[in-house]
């Protein structure tokens, strides 16, 4: 049998289903790894990380690096204002130059759509996306889905309404692909200003309110308003989008009494969800954090071409 492998992971549009469940597999394995009083396995040594992150990041940024620190591999951070990009080296030469180090995979966050893609055609190493632009953020949909198999123990047949700002957002491109690839059927949501214009070719039923889509879900996955991506008037005021497509108990209600509430972060607290939500007993916010360090160590691994069998043993 042939077993699915990975080289750069740019979009969920690299991976089939054994694919992506390979990885899924994979993280599961990693798992117990960060519960261990020491976190470490030999996996990846010897191998060189770079972290190329030219946008702002706190949950993407610090799981990878963890990530490679936890699987043993020597993990280098880059930063926009930090590096040379700031005296205006452009990404093509700057990739060139790290990739002239030899490194085994760089991890690329970019405000661009499609610069994970520009990156991979010019150089040796493995690529990851980390987010680029409007375009995908597939390490997200995979912890996302990591995340849902934990507490429902299954994908198939679940009901995943995603909420708010869609148009701007590549943690919904990426998990409107990933999420029915592995059976679930996605619902997007938000005000028709915040919705793609191509929305349908996303292939999920689209809902302009909230309610509707909220009905009978399984997984609710609220959107973090963009606010440094809202050039135009894309609703009134805040407290008006509050108002009408905040999450609050009183709308979490329409779904499934057992249904879990996600968000990829950063939260705007008391806009698209409320306090008593975010932090209350429907909410596996903080799972998605932890469920990404497996996840990225699973990816990492696989990038490096898997060089040893998994360590379950080691500490
Ligand atoms: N979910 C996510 O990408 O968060 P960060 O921007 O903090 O990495």
């Amino acid at each position: 049998m042939t077993v699915p492998r990975l080289r750069h992971l740019l979009s969920i549009d690299d991976l089939d289903r054994p694919l992506a469940e390979r990885i899924l597999e994979t993280a599961r394995a990693f798992e117990e790894v960060g519960r261990r009083p020491v976190k470490k396995v030999p996996t990846l040594r010897g191998k060189t990380i770079i972290n190329l992150f030219y946008e702002a990041s706190t949950r993407t940024r610090t799981s990878f690096e963890l990530a490679g620190k936890r699987l043993s591999a020597d993990v280098v951070n880059v930063g926009g204002s930090s590096s040379s990009v700031s005296k205006g080296e452009t990404l093509s030469d700057t990739v060139r130059t790290l990739d002239a180090m030899h490194p085994d995979v760089i991890v690329v966050r970019h405000a661009a759509s499609g610069a994970a893609e520009y990156v991979a055609a010019r150089i040796r190493a493995a690529i990851v996306n980390a987010g680029d632009g409007l375009h995908q953020h597939p390490t997200q949909a995979l912890l996302d889905a990591f995340t849902i198999l934990s507490h429902k123990g299954k994908l198939e047949g679940l009901t995943v309404a995603i909420c708010g700002d869609i148009l701007h957002s590549r943690v919904a491109r990426s998990n409107a692909r990933l999420l029915p690839l592995l059976g679930a059927h996605v619902r997007l949501a938000g005000p028709t200003t915040l919705l793609p214009r191509d929305a349908e070719t996303l292939g999920c039923p689209v809902f302009e309110r909230l309610e509707p889509a909220l009905e009978g879900a399984d997984v609710v996955m609220m959107l973090r308003i963009q606010r440094e991506r809202l050039g135009g008037a894309f609703f009134p005021t805040l407290r008006e989008y509050s108002r009408v497509y905040g999450l609050n108990r009183k709308r979490l209600a329409l779904a499934r009494p057992d249904a879990i509430v996600m968000h990829p972060g950063p939260l705007n607290r008391g806009v698209e969800i409320s306090d008593d939500v975010a932090d209350g007993e429907h909410s596996v916010i903080l799972d998605q954090v932890e469920s990404g360090v497996a996840v990225r160590m699973a990816v990492l691994y696989m990038a490096v071409n898997e060089p040893e069998p998994l360590p379950l043993g080691a500490s």
